[in-house]
């Protein structure tokens, strides 16, 4: 029995506007996985434990309105191979719909379980496009953040169709992710940033390029080790979210909670609409800054450190 592992991610800086080509800054969290297992057996099999489905191979050869299936099908198409006689087990301590990538960590998984019981290479590229493909399929029109990081692993600096570029971290990130506990569908918030853009350009367009303007301050702040700059470049960007109706109730609370008990700055993260936010700490203020968000309600908190080359 082997197994291997993908991660979740977080999106720092650039939500929504990365969809219209301006930048945008995603780390791993290292610490939160999807894992496969995978168990030689006598036939092919997926089982998502979290979710209690199975897969057996005659959907996998369809690839059927289903996102783990049509994952092994294009894998198994692109390795040019047979399916493997195992059983991929799934397990991902990743809260789906939450802006956490939880769908990519678990494609990619998949993707590399498949190609390790075969005991084939599959490179990061191939797996990244493979998993971009699915994520077209079942979230709409991702701008493919959420596959590159959880990928490759590493720290991110993205603008859609370019190669992603690593960005310098020159004093390591705490940072505290706080659940609203709402579900929300990434595909429904883009749907509608996209109407409000086509509504209103004058109103919408001037929010995105501030957004992106505000990427590249926040680049240049993290590669000075600036992070009161940092934080304050997080809520600038959480307002300009705000504005493009992108928060909710639940998701303003948690950001001010945060900001009241000592964050440096804070801001929601992902789709939006419910999901995550996170909070800039200094590490002495993450006991103080977790408490005050679960007494604002958050359903779960997290904490990772983000650092050069390690998260
Ligand atoms: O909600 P998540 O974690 O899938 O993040 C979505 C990020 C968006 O910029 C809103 C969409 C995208 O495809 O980049």
């Amino acid at each position: 029995m082997n197994s291997v592992s993908t991660p979740a991610k977080i999106i720092l800086f650039g939500e929504h506007a990365v969809v219209y080509g301006y930048p945008a800054m995603a780390v791993p969290v290292s610490a939160l996985r999807t894992t496969a297992t995978i168990t030689p057996g006598t036939h092919f099999e997926i089982i998502a434990e979290d979710t209690g489905e199975v897969i057996p191979s005659h959907q996998i050869q369809l690839a059927l309105d289903n996102a783990l299936a049509a994952m092994a099908h294009t894998t198994l198409k692109w390795l040019n191979r047979p399916a493997p006689p195992v059983t991929i087990r799934l397990r991902s301590d990743i809260p789906p719909a939450a802006g956490l990538g939880s769908g990519a960590s678990v494609s990619a998984a998949l993707g590399r379980a498949i190609a390790q019981a075969l005991n084939t290479p599959l490179e990061n590229s191939a797996l990244n496009q493979l998993v971009y493909n699915i994520e077209k399929m079942y979230h709409g029109t991702p701008s493919g953040i959420d596959n590159t990081v959880i990928v490759y692993e590493q720290p991110v600096y993205f603008i859609r169709d370019q190669q992603p570029e690593p960005f310098n971290i020159r004093s390591p990130l705490t940072l505290v992710i706080a659940n609203t506990g709402q579900q929300s569908l990434t595909k429904i918030a883009v749907g509608d940033v996209r109407r409000l853009y086509e509504d209103d350009p004058s109103y919408t367009k001037p929010i995105l390029s501030g957004i992106g303007a505000l990427v590249d301050h926040a680049k240049a702040a993290l590669a000075e080790g600036d992070l009161v700059r940092v934080g304050a470049l997080m809520d600038e960007n959480h307002a300009l979210l705000r504005r493009l109706t992108i928060s909710s109730d639940a998701l303003d609370q948690l950001v001010e909670a945060a900001r009241s008990a000592g964050a440096l700055g804070a801001k929601l993260s992902g789709g939006g609409r419910g999901g995550n936010m996170i909070a800039l700490v200094e590490p002495s203020a993450v006991e103080q800054v977790r408490s005050a968000l679960v007494a604002a309600g958050a359903t779960q908190t997290f904490t990772t450190v983000v650092s050069q080359m390690d998260t």
